[in-house]
């Protein structure tokens, strides 16, 4: 969930394991998805070296909440998840 302050933090794993595992691709995803839906003022995006917990990689921490084995359809749903107050159709279906 996004900060009172309504900025989401993502925080996404930069080692080298889980770049390989799949954090390549989420970080992408995650450009993409801000830019397509113009939320650059209301996600905050970080990276961090390895946390640690590289066998459960790709980690990544949305709105404080860490997240293990996301698959780059996990991270979309983890997204869609957030809501989008810019989107009117967002959470009708
Ligand atoms: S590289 Fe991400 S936890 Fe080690």
């Amino acid at each position: 969930m996004p900060a009172d302050n309504g900025v989401l933090e993502i925080v996404i794993c930069l080692g080298s394991s889980c770049f390989a595992r799949g954090n390549s691709e989420n970080l992408a995803i995650i450009d993409k998805h801000v830019q397509s839906l113009g939320l650059k003022a209301s996600v905050h995006l970080t990276g961090k070296l390895c946390q640690d917990q590289c066998k459960q990689g790709p980690n990544l921490i949305i709105g404080g909440v860490f997240h293990h084995n996301v698959t780059s359809a996990r991270l979309r749903e983890l997204l869609e998840q957030q809501g989008n107050p810019l989107r009117e159709d967002h959470g009708t279906s």
